[in-house]
């Protein structure tokens, strides 16, 4: 069988995955996975703020520079992942952004000088805002904000305005670059997600008519089998999307399992395929070309290791192509369907 890279470039497609730098030099089996499936990289967390300026003005470079030579000596695009996020803010930051509007400005234009002069010509591709919309009140997720704009450092320093101000700065330092908003949550056939699209729309609109410098829009894509997906919402969610003249792309694809899935292997691996498969189909329907996993294999995946996420029964989600041991299961199969 070829790779998820090649069987989704046959149709015209674009598959890659969130890589992680240091993984591909220690760990063979995660570099055989990433050289044979994933034509496109987005950093894991390379390119997110504490990693590039952990202190003020001391930017570090070197592991965002790593996966950018592991890219580049194979011809392959480079997403930037991300420029402005609530989370991964290092202390300083927070301060800084805590000391009035003049100060949080120069530092935004601080690190989009450093960042963007450093990946030009590199990295076309950048989130520039993520997950700017507040998750609805008595939603599952605790960080949601009173306003339909998620309630961050950024916001109350700068206003709503600050992610127009974001991405007229990332236009001004590379006119060259795709700008992108990327979001969580807006999935689903719930009603938190069904709120949460609204009030994306919402933004995008007022964004697109003050001429604010946006390209497309990131659809992450962290889908939740406790969660009914329905093809429709999600389809007519696409084309209005489309209609505002974005690209839309998945950008971090994966399928937390619900809390006890089947013990029976077969089973379960076909319960998140079909889930991903569904998905997926709708999203090409709907004019996706780029769609990108949040990891390879469930050995390393966020799913894994982040607490919150993490099954309670002691098992790993099995929410990405290939298994903890390398090997393509059911999702990988689905993926390679759709496309
Ligand atoms: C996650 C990474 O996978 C983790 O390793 C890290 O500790 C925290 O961030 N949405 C995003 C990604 O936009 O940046 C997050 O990545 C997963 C959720």
């Amino acid at each position: 069988q070829p790779s998820l890279g090649a069987l989704a470039r046959s149709q015209g497609l674009t598959f890659g995955a969130a890589v992680q730098g240091q993984l591909l030099e220690t760990d063979p089996d995660y570099h055989r996975a990433f050289e044979t499936e994933a034509a496109i990289l987005v950093p894991e967390w390379e390119a997110k703020w504490s990693a590039l300026q952990p202190q003020e003005g001391r930017f570090d470079t070197a592991p965002l520079d790593s996966i950018l030579r592991w890219a580049q000596s194979r011809a392959r695009p480079v997403r930037g992942h991300a420029l402005i996020w609530h989370n991964d803010l290092p202390d300083w930051t927070r301060a800084a952004l805590g000391e009035g509007r003049d100060r949080a400005l120069a530092v935004m234009a601080a690190h989009f000088d450093r960042v963007l002069s450093h990946a030009r010509g590199q990295i076309r591709d950048w989130d520039v805002v993520n997950e700017p919309v507040a998750n609805p009140p008595g939603s599952d997720v605790p960080q949601a904000g009173p306003g339909e704009l998620r309630d961050t450092p950024w916001l109350r320093a700068l206003g709503p305005n600050y992610i127009d101000i974001a991405f007229r700065m990332a236009r001004e330092r590379d006119p060259t670059l795709r700008l992108t908003l990327n979001e969580y949550g807006i999935e689903e056939d719930t009603p938190d997600a069904t709120e949460k699209r609204r009030r994306l729309l919402a933004l995008l609109r007022s964004l697109l008519a003050r001429g604010t410098p946006l390209d497309a829009v990131g659809i992450q894509a962290h889908l939740q089998m406790v969660r009914p997906f329905r093809p429709a919402p999600f389809a007519a969610f696409l084309a209005e999307l489309r209609q505002m003249g974005l690209a839309v792309l998945i950008t971090e694809l994966d399928v937390r399992e619900a809390p006890s899935p089947p013990q029976d292997m077969g089973a379960r691996d076909a319960l998140v395929a079909e889930r991903a498969h569904a998905f997926v189909a709708t999203a090409l329907e709907g004019g996706v070309r780029t769609i990108l996993t949040w990891g390879l294999s469930d050995k390393y995946s966020w799913l894994a290791t982040e607490p919150a996420v993490a099954l309670r029964d002691g098992r790993t989600h099995r929410g990405l192509p290939l298994d903890a041991e390398w090997r393509r299961k059911a999702l990988w199969e689905a993926l390679a369907r759709a496309f």
